[in-house]
């Protein structure tokens, strides 16, 4: 059983992807949305959430954990990794797959306050080749928006706007969603750079099929999964490169427990658009 949590339903989006590869496995989903965001909270108390999440996972019979948040992962990880004796799988912006496609030598990253603080991203920064530069900016209300289920208002294009026009205005040609509730804006992400210039193309990058892919490699390491299913499931990974993001199917919802610790409304809202 594969356990996985976020601060709240945007781990979802991880989820889809790692489903997508291992469509036959059981998964146990927590959301924190009764403390969420998590963006601008402390790594200590961050940590203290991760530990009980974690706790419960693995009480629940997970071999495997998916931290589906980049905040969490930054302020959490190492700990959950020197506390628990199971794997743990965490999330990071994709800066260094960005730098492979990026053509102005600028990159632009979206994430949370916490995230762009946080040493792991600092130190991935500095170690980019010369002539990159990185531009970043904290995707402000975009947890909100949803956690809210607003992800089409003019409100929500709007507030979109605001945080991806000054990367943009500072030359980014690619921009990484360094935090797991944005990829169920990035139609509203990609409009905003095309009305912003229509002559430049701007990437989006989602790690969400990286670190699917990672998830069966650590898998199969500890025994968890058999060489013929690691195989299976990194085929599946080729050809959804550049694909639709995955739909889950009805066996695969009946295959995936949702815990909460607030109500389950904006899971079950996020979860619909997910779904075939
Ligand atoms: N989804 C989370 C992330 O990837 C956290 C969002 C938040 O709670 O601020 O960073």
């Amino acid at each position: 059983m594969i356990g996985i949590f976020d601060s709240g339903s945007g781990g979802l989006s991880v989820y889809r992807e790692i489903a997508r590869i291992l469509p036959e496995q059981r998964y146990i989903y927590v959301s924190d949305n009764a403390h969420c965001p998590y963006g601008g909270k402390s790594p200590e108390y961050i940590r203290g959430r991760a530990s009980l999440i974690s706790e419960f996972l693995s009480g629940r019979g997970c071999e495997v954990i998916v931290v589906a948040c980049n905040t969490a992962t930054a302020a959490a990880i190492s700990y959950l990794r020197q506390t628990y004796d199971l794997p743990f799988i965490g999330m990071e912006p994709a800066v260094k797959p960005a730098a492979l496609s990026t053509r102005s030598g600028v990159i632009g990253v979206l994430a949370t306050e916490g995230t762009l603080k946080a040493s792991n991203y600092l130190d991935l920064r500095d170690s980019l080749p010369d002539g990159l530069r990185v531009v970043d900016c904290v995707g402000k209300g975009f947890v909100e928006l949803v956690e809210s289920g607003d992800l089409s208002s003019p409100h929500a294009e709007q507030t979109v706007r605001e945080s991806v026009s000054p990367l943009l205005e500072q030359g980014a040609d690619v921009l990484v969603l360094g935090c797991t509730h944005y990829p169920f804006l990035r139609p509203l992400i990609e409009k905003a750079a095309s009305e912003f210039d229509p002559a430049r193309k701007v990437d989006v990058i989602d790690p969400a099929p990286a670190v699917a892919r990672q998830l069966v490699r650590v898998m199969h390491g500890h025994g968890l999964l058999d060489d013929s299913s690691l195989q299976t499931a990194l085929s599946l990974s080729g050809e959804a490169e550049g694909a639709v993001p995955y739909r889950i199917s009805d066996e695969q919802r009946r295959r995936l427990e949702l815990y909460s610790s607030g109500d389950l409304g904006s899971l079950e809202r996020i979860l619909g658009l997910i779904r075939k």
